[in-house]
């Protein structure tokens, strides 16, 4: 019955929808924007609170082996010359004369010929440095000179021995951090796919050199878990890269990509990192970052396996795969079809889990109530306006599963018909068990 969106469209459909149902906007949009940075709206940021919470609750919560980390992001400038991100950290850009188009040259298939125009007359290739730089204290000279953090990561492998010490934890263990991370990416596109300013959810695994390929599979299974069991993606959107050419430091190395309207992406990298991070900062802070086993008397540095997923791409994977458009249940016999818009988001996500629609303004104090009681307990929305065609659509449109509707019998027979947002089955549910029922269906 629902047809796919596959066309070209989706991304304008997917950024015209968040736009106007405030799921992002673009930021400082009165003043014309400002390229690669986005703004999440009231709907945005409850369902980017639901991912970030659903990660952090897998990744964390649930795990006694892994920590949680909320490190600054700046840190000190030596971070990023022991990390490599200030001599390495750069794209090769080449610019057209002509037409003023940039592009990275690792990507041109002919780097001497604009692909945009056809030009010859390419300026020489230029490193652009991706690090944004800052000043600290009220000096802008080059002793002053600070960075917006690249990537969530570094801070946690700085920070290795605190956390160690601090929580007592032995070899195998994780560290994660979910937060900002900035890049002065040249070329900003595919809406958030690739800004400059992100949030990451990084997870730095630490473990003996011997056990680190078994660790790589285990974490590399765990994640496409999640991305199965927790987010609905099937073998239809999302696929695994493994990459041949490694860092030099690395082991192994993959990429859980998904389907994103613009094609393939990356969403995810699962990275054996050997002993690199660690032993780099070692050598540039001084501090042994060495980890002792009492069991056998063993010194060794730690092997790393990190887990990376942007929670901006995570967002937009979930709504490319969500956007639907149907045919409306509303529409009455011998009365054109109505085009519905529905974003079949998977229920622990949504923005708004449960909606309470009162039948009629003379409900509207009972259904309050009714509202307000489920709204401890799910994200909900209390919507009168309208007819209730008009408000089952505007919570399609937003990816709500279920709409509750309170009418005339609900008084009497204590029950409230709940319309499911995939089929548009109805169902009358007894108010008594109507949290158990709801709790079951958004999974718990
Ligand atoms: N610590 C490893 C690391 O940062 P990365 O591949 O550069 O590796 C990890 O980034 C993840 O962060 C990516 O898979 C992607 O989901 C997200 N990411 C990276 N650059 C991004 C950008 N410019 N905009 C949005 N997300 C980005």
């Amino acid at each position: 019955m629902a047809d796919e969106v596959k066309d070209q469209d989706l991304m304008n459909k997917i950024v015209s929808l968040c736009k106007r149902r405030g799921f992002i906007f673009p930021s400082s949009e009165i003043y014309g924007g400002i390229n690669g940075f986005w703004d999440y709206g009231p709907y945005g940021c409850r369902m980017k609170r639901a991912i970030e919470q659903l990660w952090w609750h897998e990744m964390v919560e649930t795990r006694d082996n892994i920590e949680g980390l909320d490190s600054t992001i700046i840190c000190h400038p030596r971070v990023w010359k022991a990390s490599g991100h200030l001599d390495q950290f750069s794209d090769l850009m080449v610019d057209c004369r002509d037409c003023k188009s940039r592009f990275r040259v690792d990507l041109m298939d002919d780097p001497n010929t604009c692909s945009n125009c056809g030009s010859h007359n390419l300026t020489e290739p230029r490193e652009f440095n991706l690090m944004m730089k800052t000043f600290v204290g009220p000096v802008f000279d080059d002793e002053h000179v600070a960075y917006l953090r690249a990537e969530t990561c570094q801070p946690i492998f700085v920070d290795f021995n605190s956390v160690r010490v601090a929580t007592r934890q032995k070899l195998p263990f994780g560290i994660a951090q979910i937060g900002k991370a900035f890049r002065n990416e040249i070329n900003p596109r595919n809406f958030t796919f690739r800004s400059r300013e992100f949030t990451q959810m990084e997870m730095e695994f630490f473990c003996h050199e011997d056990e680190g390929m078994k660790w790589f599979e285990y974490w590399k299974e765990q994640r496409i878990n999640f991305y199965r069991n927790k987010l609905g993606f099937t073998e239809d959107n999302y696929r695994i890269y493994v990459h041949e050419k490694l860092a030099h430091y690395a082991k192994a190395a993959i990429d859980i990509e998904v389907k994103f309207p613009f094609g393939w992406g990356e969403l995810e990298g699962v990275h054996h990192r050997g002993q690199w991070d660690l032993s780099r900062h070692s050598e540039f802070s001084g501090e042994d970052l060495q980890y002792f086993d009492h069991d056998n008397g063993r010194k060794f540095m730690p092997t790393v396996i990190e887990t990376s997923v942007g929670l901006d791409r995570t967002f937009l994977a979930i709504l490319s795969k969500s956007y639907y458009e149907d045919t409306a249940d509303t529409c009455k016999e011998g009365k054109d079809q109505e085009l519905r818009i529905v974003l079949r988001l998977p229920a622990t996500v949504a923005p708004i889990q449960v909606a309470v629609l009162p039948l009629s303004k003379k409900l509207n104090e009972a259904a309050e109530k009714l509202y307000f009681d489920l709204n401890r307990h799910f994200r909900c929305e209390f919507d009168v306006t309208g007819s209730i065609g008009k408000r089952y659509r505007r919570q399609d449109e937003i990816g709500t599963p279920f709409c509750i509707t309170y009418d005339f019998e609900s008084e009497s027979d204590n029950a409230v018909t709940v319309r499911e947002r995939d089929s548009m089955q109805q169902e009358r549910v007894n108010l008594s068990t109507l949290r158990d029922y709801l709790e079951d269906k958004i999974g718990f």
